[in-house]
C-alpha cells in the first residue's frame, strides 16, 4: 500500500461520520431537539481521529515529507491545506460552543460548514495533492512515511485509543442508518478545477 493509500483509507472513515453529522442536522431541523449524546460522539471522532491523527500525519509527516520533495509549503496546495485544517478546527470550536449551550440552530450552522469544507478539503487530497507527493516520493520518504505512520496512532492518540475511535464512528453510523465508510469507492475522486484551486 503506498503512503498516502492509508491516509485515503482515514478520509473514508472521515466521510462516514460527516454523514452521521449530516443526518443529526436533519433530524434536529425535523424533530426540534438535537441529540446532544450522538453529537458529542460525532464531535469527539472529529476531534480526536479527524484533527489530532489525521490531520496530525499530514501536517508532521506527509506535507515535510512533500516539502523535502521541492514542493513549498508556504505557498500553493500545501499552504492551502493548512488554511483548511485551521478553518475545519474554528467550525469545531463552534460546534463545542452550540453543543455546551444547546443551541441546536447554532450547532447545524456550524456542522454544515464543517462538513462542506471538510468535504471539499478531502477532495483536493485524493484528487490532486496525494498523486502530486506520490510522483515525487523516492523508496527512502516511502519507506519514511510508513514508520512514521505505523507508529502515529501510538504517539498521537495514545495505546488503543485509534480502535475506541473507529468502533464509535461505527456504532454512531448503526445508530443512524449510516452506510460504513468502508463501502465507499476507494478510488481517488476526481478533482476538476486544474492543478489547484484554493
Ligand atoms: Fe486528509
Amino acid at each position: 500500500m503506498r503512503p498516502t493509500e492509508r491516509l485515503s483509507a482515514d478520509h473514508r472513515l472521515i466521510e462516514q461520520v460527516l454523514d452521521c453529522l449530516d443526518k443529526l442536522t436533519h433530524l434536529s431541523a425535523t424533530s426540534g431537539a438535537l441529540d446532544l449524546e450522538r453529537a458529542h460522539r460525532a464531535l469527539r471522532f472529529l476531534a480526536e481521529f479527524a484533527d489530532r491523527l489525521h490531520h496530525g500525519k499530514e501536517e508532521k509527516l506527509l506535507f515535510p515529507a512533500m516539502h523535502r520533495c521541492g514542493i513549498p509549503d508556504n505557498v500553493g496546495p500545501i499552504a492551502v491545506m493548512l488554511n483548511e485544517h485551521d478553518l475545519g478546527r474554528a467550525e469545531m470550536a463552534r460546534m463545542r460552543t452550540a453543543l455546551l449551550k444547546q443551541d441546536a440552530p447554532g450547532f447545524a450552522a456550524a456542522a454544515g460548514s464543517y462538513v462542506e469544507i471538510l468535504r471539499d478539503h478531502i477532495g483536493k487530497e485524493d484528487g490532486v495533492l496525494f498523486p502530486m507527493g506520490e510522483e515525487r516520493f523516492g523508496d527512502d520518504d516511502r519507506r519514511a512515511l510508513e514508520e512514521g505512520f505505523a507508529s502515529a496512532d501510538r504517539e498521537l492518540l495514545g495505546e488503543g485509543v485509534r480502535e475506541t475511535l473507529v468502533d464509535m464512528a461505527d456504532r454512531l453510523a448503526a445508530d443512524l442508518g449510516v452506510p460504513h465508510g468502508a463501502a465507499r469507492s476507494q478510488a481517488p475522486r476526481s478533482h476538476s478545477c486544474g492543478l489547484w484551486c484554493p
